[in-house]
């Protein structure tokens, strides 16, 4: 048995919590996206360290030029199991690039802030809007002490799941809007600093309207069977649910985008990452520590469905083994009973983006990584696709 093997025998029991009591099913066609966002630049409510929103045309490139392959004739559902702001999704949604899609993230309170922005949308609207009028529009010291009193804020024992994922979600939105670069971990300030004497108060990126009208966005995409679910969940989990529970999509109907904590750093910027270095990695369990290493196990062997990975660019992912130095997906025997094939392909591109805050080089252009086993001749390569040998 080796390390990995090892560790994986040791998992602890999958926890795997959706808006409901169990994950939705697809019952019938997704309705019409009717909502004028879908075709908005901004459609998530949440500001997002690492967002791709700048990632989202090309991803989508990536999936047409498949969608019009006879490989891949449709993806009925794209899966985002590190969903953080969702920006890729709402965006291949909105476009009609993917019927629909299932989020998930292993941190609570972006969890419960997506299942509640979908599924009890007006409440959240309400609970958004009280914030904004009570504390946002009071500035200084009353905004201030909301901001210590979120960040200080914790579910209460005793309380029911709705009241619980509501306040969640609110604190998810109220110190997303009002921390620094909307980093939700414990290190970052708020906006403007203790001080507030700069021109960018706490409030600054807290605009009721536009929030409002992104949150209808995603209550509108989930009434239209667009947003099939949000779950709560390890990585591993979800994929492992996906398979489970939506197996007659598997393996051609089904694409997963994967955009994990960076490969460095990232500790400073989620409460849940793979950073050895992040205490609040010790919640999931130690193996942690080891989770670029298993997810890539996981892709390069277990998968059942074609998935695009992105990651900041980084030379150690390829060329360690334990990592993508390999080229080839492998399916191990029970992947492959069901995808009936030997081996994916495993395409490599390079991207030069934008980001809204990288931990790597600040504001500016930083180059990402997109790897994927989408059938490999559909794959484009241009200006702003490059080959990486
Ligand atoms: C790079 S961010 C995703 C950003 C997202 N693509 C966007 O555009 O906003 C990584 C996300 O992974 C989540 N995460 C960290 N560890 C995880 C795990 N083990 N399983 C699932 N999600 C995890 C973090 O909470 C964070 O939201």
């Amino acid at each position: 048995m080796n390390a990995v093997d090892s560790e994986v025998s040791q998992a602890p029991e999958p926890r795997l919590t959706a808006i409901g009591e169990r994950p939705r099913k697809i019952t019938s066609d997704a309705l019409e996206i009717t909502h004028p966002l879908a075709e908005g630049r901004y459609q998530s409510p949440l500001r997002y360290p690492g967002a791709k929103s700048a990632l989202a045309p090309i991803i989508g490139e990536l999936i047409h030029a498949a969608t019009v392959s006879s490989e891949v004739q449709r993806v009925d559902l794209f899966v985002e199991p590190f969903a953080g702001g969702a920006s890729t999704t709402l965006r291949l949604v909105g476009a009609g690039i993917v019927e629909r899609a299932l989020l998930a993230d292993a941190d609570p309170l972006v969890a419960a802030f997506w299942r509640v922005a979908a599924s009890r949308t007006a409440e959240l609207i309400d609970r958004v809007s009280d914030e904004h009028a009570r504390y946002i529009s009071a500035g200084g010291v009353t905004a201030l002490d909301r901001w210590d009193y979120w960040r200080a804020w914790d579910s209460k024992p005793g309380s029911s799941r709705a009241e619980n994922d509501l306040e969640l979600a609110t604190k998810c939105m109220f110190l997303n809007r009002t921390t620094f670069s909307g980093i939700l971990h414990g290190q970052a300030g708020p906006i403007g600093g203790r001080a507030q004497t700069s021109a960018y108060g706490i409030g600054c990126r807290f605009t009721l309207d536009p929030l409002v009208e992104r949150l209808e966005y995603i209550g509108h995409l989930y009434d239209t069977g667009r947003i099939v679910d949000v779950w709560c969940s390890d990585w591993r989990e979800t994929l492992g649910g996906v398979a489970t529970h939506y197996k007659t999509l598997l393996p051609n109907r089904v694409v997963a985008y994967l955009d994990p904590p960076y490969l460095s750093k990232s500790g400073k910027l989620y409460r849940r990452s793979f950073d050895r270095t992040n205490k609040h990695a010790a919640d999931l369990d130690w193996m942690s520590m080891f989770q670029h290493e298993n997810l890539a196990e996981y892709l390069r062997h277990k998968m059942q469905f074609r998935w695009i990975l992105s990651y900041d660019f980084d030379d150690r992912l390829l060329q360690d083994d334990a990592l993508y130095a390999s080229k080839c997906m492998r399916p191990d025997d029970d992947a492959r009973a069901l995808l009936d094939v030997k081996a994916w392909r495993i395409v490599r591109r390079s991207v030069i983006l934008n980001y809204t805050a990288s931990s790597k080089t600040g504001r500016g252009p930083a180059q990402e990584l997109l790897l994927t086993t989408l059938p490999a001749g559909t794959v484009p390569s241009n200006d702003r696709l490059r080959v990486v040998d």
